[in-house]
This record gives C-alpha cells, sequence and structure tokens, in this order.
C-alpha cells in the first residue's frame, strides 16, 4: 500500500515538473522567437498626393526653386533663435561648426567636405529662408536630408537662429 503512495506521488511531482518546463521553454521560447518589425524593413507605399495626419507636403530636392519661394511661418523671435540654436548644436555642428562659421570648423568637416561659412552675409542675402528651410529638410548636393530628424516646424527656427548669426 505504501509503494502505491510513493508512486502516486512520483507520478504527480514528474507530471508537475513536466509542466513547469513546458513552462519555461515556451516562456523563453516566446521572448527570442517572437516577429520583430524593424524600421524600414517594411515600406508601404502610399496612394499618389496623400499627406500623412499631422504632416505636410515635402518639396523634393529637385524642385527648390518652388521650395525657395515659401514664406517662413514661424516669426523670429528670441524664444525661437533659442530653439532653433538647441536644434542646430544637435544636429549641424559636427559639419558646420558651433558658430556655423564652416570651413573645417565642424569635427566631422575634417574628414568629410568643408562646409559653406553660413554666417557670410553675401550667402545670407543670396539665400531665401525657404531655400534654406529646404536644404535642411530634403538635404543639398552633398549634405544630408534631416526631414526625418526634424519636424518642418524645427527647421524653420534653425532658419531663425541661422539668420540670427548673419555677419552684418
Ligand atoms: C554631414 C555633414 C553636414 C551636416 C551634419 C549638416 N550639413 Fe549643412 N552642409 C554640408 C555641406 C558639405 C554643405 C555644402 C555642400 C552642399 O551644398 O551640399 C552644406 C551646406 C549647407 C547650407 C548652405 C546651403 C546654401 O548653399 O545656401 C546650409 C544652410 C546648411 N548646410 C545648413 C545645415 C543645417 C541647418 C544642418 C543641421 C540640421 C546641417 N546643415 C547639417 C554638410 C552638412
Amino acid at each position: 500500500m505504501k509503494y502505491v503512495f510513493i508512486l502516486t506521488l512520483l507520478v504527480v511531482a514528474a507530471a508537475a515538473g513536466l509542466w513547469l518546463t513546458a513552462v519555461v521553454i515556451r516562456w523563453n521560447d516566446n521572448m527570442t522567437q517572437t516577429p520583430r518589425i524593424m524600421p524600414g524593413e517594411r515600406v508601404f507605399s502610399m496612394p499618389a498626393g496623400v499627406v500623412p495626419r499631422g504632416g505636410e507636403m515635402t518639396i523634393p530636392r529637385e524642385q527648390r526653386d518652388i521650395a525657395a519661394k515659401r514664406p517662413n511661418p514661424v516669426k523670429s523671435s528670441p524664444g525661437s533663435v533659442a530653439l532653433g540654436r538647441e536644434r542646430y548644436v544637435t544636429f549641424c555642428v559636427p559639419c558646420h561648426g558651433s558658430e556655423a562659421k564652416g570651413g573645417t570648423t565642424g569635427p566631422v568637416a575634417t574628414k568629410f567636405i568643408p562646409t559653406p561659412d553660413l554666417t557670410n552675409a553675401e550667402l545670407q542675402r543670396q539665400r531665401t529662408d525657404g531655400y534654406w528651410h529646404s536644404y535642411i529638410v530634403v538635404g543639398g548636393a552633398v549634405m544630408p536630408a534631416y526631414g526625418e530628424a526634424l519636424s518642418s516646424h524645427e527647421a524653420w527656427h534653425i532658419v531663425n537662429y541661422l539668420r540670427s548669426v548673419a555677419q552684418k
């Protein structure tokens, strides 16, 4: 009788052990085997002419002349310049230098391509706000585009900052 009891106990223990193992294996497996969607892995083409909610039309680089005509919707103010400066420091200093003086004042520019002096009065006069906004959003001849890192609004703030450092 005693053996029957022990045997039952063993069977129950074995079943519990098996069940627990199954749970652990499935848990670990789930954690590592679930499918991941990596950014940019799947690209859904959008119907022509649609604009994402809260977004705006991006004018391609080839149509810079059209983008150059856009007026700056963000009025320059100390707040706007400060925000523009903050974004400039984050994204642009590596190539354009902390004072926007270009050349090789940016640590990356020494190994990349020396950048133009953005404070230059002549360049500042030639370029419209829209032109520089377009440069930031869709990039330049070799300059990378920042449309994915910055909102269009932030790009206008940066333009306001650049205007504030113009040489007189
Ligand atoms: C990887 C280096 C790099 C970074 C980062 C970079 N730029 Fe540039 N930028 C360049 C180079 C090189 C040029 C000149 C060649 C060209 O036109 O592409 C340039 C040109 C420009 C011009 C001059 C356009 C003109 O001819 O009037 C402006 C304005 C400008 N950049 C603004 C910015 C701003 C604002 C940022 C940050 C959001 C930024 N850049 C980030 C490399 C960079």
